[in-house]
């Protein structure tokens, strides 16, 4: 009798009555089962070289009937499901005693994926084995669900959550967008956050693994910062300005990459930098991530498209103001940034009522108020970077030119 779990993907139509009464299960290529099949496990030439997903791969199997009856042989293929397909040449043959055929079995990986499966081979007397399907798939950005084990939630915004996973052994972030497929404009957004990442590759940006891209699941799969975002941080560890310079620093790099590749962030808070380390010699501390609003700049379609998602707490002037913008709004938000990196605060939290007094205060050429105690340089990067004349502040090459000097002479002890 077959069990559940070897027929974990056929559908209940296609499912024969595979009750004990009405067909026994013989083991593959034993004389009682009369057929001989080879090979009894398909592999399609996995067991060489990972097997390309999108492509479809096929084996040719033999049917040779050792019985000296006739014998009509059905194949009940796994249904479609979101790891694979599988088509086979004929659904039913005929083999005479004595004599062999054959038939093609094709399929068609649709993530990197490892699939080990068998589905039944009926014979017309009452009697079926199962024939095995063994067949690993080469790495792509494609991954599989399945293989994804999602832990504790880790965040949650705009377009879902954030869970901390494993994946094949690595411990990753999963961005888990919610009922995606339902809304086309959100699927549109997924899959262009998903294209920006592909392509992006610095060690200022948050390592993109992969996505699943189902009709049950859409999520994207990427590399898991230990601290969380900066927001959380800032409101955890008491940091040292030295500290607070090289964070700066590590966000205007991957904001030069992101503007030399033309590509505007469009929400650079504290709670888009995600914190790898705390330490002043690590590679990089921080990673800029979120590019579920980013645009291209050269996408004159979307620099018309103002509509900000919501806090306007680092929403620059022109674009409160629905004027053309360009990545010098990027360069505001840094300042704000910037502010609140060295306050360790939220700006603006308890002084208004609303968000549209922020805007007017903004709007009015207001900025979050400064202390009396803040270093000139790092209080002359933030003013310039937050000026209100788009055109007048600088650009991320000279923002870094600007911190490389203040880095240089910080010593070592905080003066916060
Ligand atoms: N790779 C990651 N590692 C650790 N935490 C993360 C990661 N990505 C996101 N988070 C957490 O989830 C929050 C929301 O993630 P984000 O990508 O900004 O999504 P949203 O578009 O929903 O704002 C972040 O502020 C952070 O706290
Ligand atoms: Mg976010």
């Amino acid at each position: 009798m077959l069990d559940a779990e070897h027929l974990p993907l056929l559908s209940q139509t296609q499912r024969p009555d595979f009750d004990s009464a009405s067909s026994i299960e013989l083991p593959i290529n034993t004389p009682e089962f009369g057929l001989e099949v080879i090979p009894p496990v398909c592999y399609f030439g996995a067991r060489k070289a990972p097997v390309d997903i999108d492509k479809k791969v096929f084996e040719n199997v033999k049917i040779k009937n050792n019985s000296d009856k006739k014998k009509k042989v059905k194949f009940y293929l796994p249904s479609d499901n979101e790891r694979f397909t599988m088509e086979i040449s004929d659904e039913e043959i005929a083999v005479k005693s004595g004599e062999e055929e054959q038939v093609t079995i094709y399929i068609t990986l649709l993530c990197t994926t490892k699939i080990d499966v068998t589905f039944p081979i009926v014979i017309d007397n009452g009697t079926h084995s199962l024939m095995r399907i063994c067949v690993e798939s080469g790495l792509s950005t494609k991954l599989d669900y399945d293989e994804i084990e999602i832990q504790e939630m880790l965040g949650e915004g705009a377009f879902g959550a954030v869970f901390k996973g494993m994946w094949r052994g690595t411990a990753v972030a999963v961005k888990d967008f919610r009922t995606p497929v339902l809304d086309a404009t959100v699927s549109k957004d997924v899959l262009h956050e998903i294209a920006l990442l592909e392509r992006l590759r610095s060690p200022y940006i948050v390592t993109f693994y992969g996505m699943v891209m189902s009709s049950k699941h859409n999520c994207i799969v990427m590399e898991l910062a230990p601290m969380g975002s900066l927001a959380s941080v800032l409101t955890k560890h008491r940091l040292t300005y030295n500290l607070k310079v090289k964070i700066a620093l590590d966000c205007a790099k991957g904001m030069m990459f992101l503007h030399c590749n033309h590509v505007l962030h469009r929400d650079l808070k504290t709670d888009n930098l995600l914190v790898m380390s705390l330490d002043l010699e690590s590679p990089q501390r921080i990673k800029i991530t979120d590019f579920g609003t980013s645009r291209m700049i050269t996408d004159e379609a979307a620099r018309s498209y103002t509509h900000t998602v919501g806090t306007p707490i680092y929403t620059s002037p022109e674009i409160l103001n629905n004027e053309p913008y360009s990545e010098k709004a990027d360069v505001y938000s840094y300042g704000i940034l910037l502010w609140s990196l060295y306050m360790q605060l939220v700006p603006y939290q308890d002084e208004f009522k609303n968000n549209f007094a922020i805007i007017k205060h903004v709007l009015g050429g207001n900025r979050p108020r400064l202390p009396p105690n803040m270093p000139p340089a790092y209080q002359d990067v933030m003013e310039r970077s937050w000026t209100h004349n788009q055109t007048q502040r600088p650009s991320f090459s000279d923002v870094i030119n600007m911190l490389d000097v203040i880095d240089s002479e910080v010593n070592c002890e905080s003066t916060y």
